[in-house]
C-alpha cells in the first residue's frame, strides 16, 4: 500500500477549547510552531467564536496574527456565525471551518441555532467566503450519537452533509463528538454519506471517549477514506458535550497508519515532542499510549 493519508491536527483548537485555565497565547503559538515542524499540512489554530461561550479561544485574533503568512500549511479557524466570518475576513484568514450538527438539541446548545437556521447561515457564509478566495471546511457533530438525544438518524447526517457540500465546503468532517460509535456503526454512517458525497471529500473526526476511535478509523479506511482529524496527546473535549474526552491521539493514528504501510509525511518523534510540550505546560498526563511507550523505551 502506498496511499497518502491527510491528517488534520486539531490540538490547538479542539484540544485546548475545553481547558478551564486560560493557556497564554505565546504557549499556543509555540505549540502550533512545534506541530508545524512535524510535517503536518493542516493545523486547526483557533475559533472565531464568542469569548463568552468559549473563553479559552478569546485570543483568536492574536493567534491568527502570529501565523506564518506565506506557508504551504493550512490553518483553519472555526467560524460559528456571520460575525465570526466578518472577523476572519478582517484578519485575512484563508481557511475557515463552519460547524453544524446532526442533532437538533446539540445544535441549540452549541451555537444557539436550530439545524435549519445554522445551515442557512453557513451556506451564506460559505458562498461569501469562497467569493473572497477562502477555503471552507464543514463539520457535522453528533454523527454517531448525541449527548442529549442519544441515537441520531443517518438520514439526518446525510442531509446536513449534503447541505454543507452543496454550499461549497471542500471537505466534510464527520464528528463522533462523544466517541460513542463502534466500527460497524461508523462504517454504515460513512457508507450512507458516501452515497451522496465522494469519499475523497470526507474526513473522520472521532473522539476517543469510549476507546473506539482507532477501531472506527480502521473500519472506515476499508471504504477508502483518506483524511482524518486527530489531536496530539489525545487532548480535548467539547464544552457543550459533558464527559466527552479528546480526539483520537494523532500519535496513535500515525503509528497505526505507518505500520500499515500508509504514508502521512509526519515525523512521529517530533509529534511526540510537541505532545509532551503541551502536556507538560498543562500539567496533564499524556493520553497517547504511543507517546507513553516511546518515551519509556527511550528513557
Ligand atoms: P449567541 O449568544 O446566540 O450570539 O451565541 P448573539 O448573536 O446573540 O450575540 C451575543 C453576544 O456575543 C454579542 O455580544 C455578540 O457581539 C457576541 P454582546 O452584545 O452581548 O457584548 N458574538 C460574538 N463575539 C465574538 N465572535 C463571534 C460572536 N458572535 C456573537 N463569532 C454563538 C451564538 C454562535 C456566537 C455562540 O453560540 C458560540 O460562540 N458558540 C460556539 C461554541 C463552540 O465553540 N463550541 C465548540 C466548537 S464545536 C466542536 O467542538 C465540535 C467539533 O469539534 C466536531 C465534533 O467533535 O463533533 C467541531
Ligand atoms: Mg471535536
Amino acid at each position: 500500500m502506498e496511499k497518502n493519508i491527510k491528517i488534520v491536527e486539531v490540538g490547538p483548537r479542539d484540544g485546548l477549547q475545553n481547558e478551564k485555565e486560560i493557556v497564554p497565547t505565546e504557549i499556543k503559538v509555540q505549540f502550533i510552531h512545534k506541530l508545524m515542524e512535524c510535517g503536518l499540512k493542516v493545523i486547526e489554530a483557533s475559533s472565531f467564536v464568542s469569548p463568552k461561550w468559549v473563553p479559552q479561544m478569546s485570543d483568536h485574533e492574536l493567534i491568527v496574527n502570529q501565523l506564518p503568512q506565506e506557508s504551504s500549511i493550512q490553518f483553519p479557524i472555526l467560524v460559528p456565525n456571520l460575525k465570526g466570518f466578518e472577523n476572519a475576513l478582517r484578519c485575512q484568514v484563508k481557511d475557515i471551518a463552519v460547524f453544524a450538527a446532526a442533532s437538533e438539541t446539540f445544535s441549540q446548545k452549541n451555537i444557539n441555532r436550530s439545524i435549519t437556521e445554522s445551515l442557512k447561515e453557513f451556506s451564506g457564509i460559505t458562498k461569501l467566503a469562497i467569493k473572497h478566495g477562502m477555503r471552507v471546511r464543514g463539520y457535522i457533530s453528533c454523527v454517531l450519537g448525541c449527548p442529549y438525544e442519544g441515537k441520531v438518524a443517518l438520514t439526518q447526517v446525510v442531509q446536513v452533509a449534503k447541505a454543507l457540500y452543496e454550499a461549497g465546503c471542500y471537505e466534510i468532517s464527520l464528528g463522533d463528538t462523544i466517541g460513542v460509535g463502534t466500527p460497524t456503526a461508523a462504517k454504515l454512517m460513512v457508507k450512507a454519506v458516501m452515497s451522496e458525497i465522494p469519499i475523497s471529500k470526507l474526513a473522520l473526526h472521532f473522539h476517543d471517549t469510549y476507546g473506539q476511535a482507532l477501531a472506527n478509523i480502521l473500519a472506515c479506511l476499508d471504504l477508502g477514506i483518506a483524511t482524518m482529524d486527530s489531536s496530539v496527546a489525545g487532548l480535548g473535549g467539547c464544552p457543550y458535550a459533558k464527559g466527552a474526552t479528546g480526539n483520537v491521539a494523532t500519535e496513535e493514528v500515525i503509528y497505526m497508519l505507518h505500520g500499515m504501510g500508509l504514508k502521512t509525511g509526519i515525523d512521529l518523534d517530533k509529534l511526540i515532542e510537541a505532545g509532551e510540550y503541551i502536556c507538560q505546560y498543562l500539567k496533564r498526563p499524556n493520553r497517547s499510549k504511543v507517546a507513553i511507550a516511546t518515551l519509556a523505551k527511550n528513557s
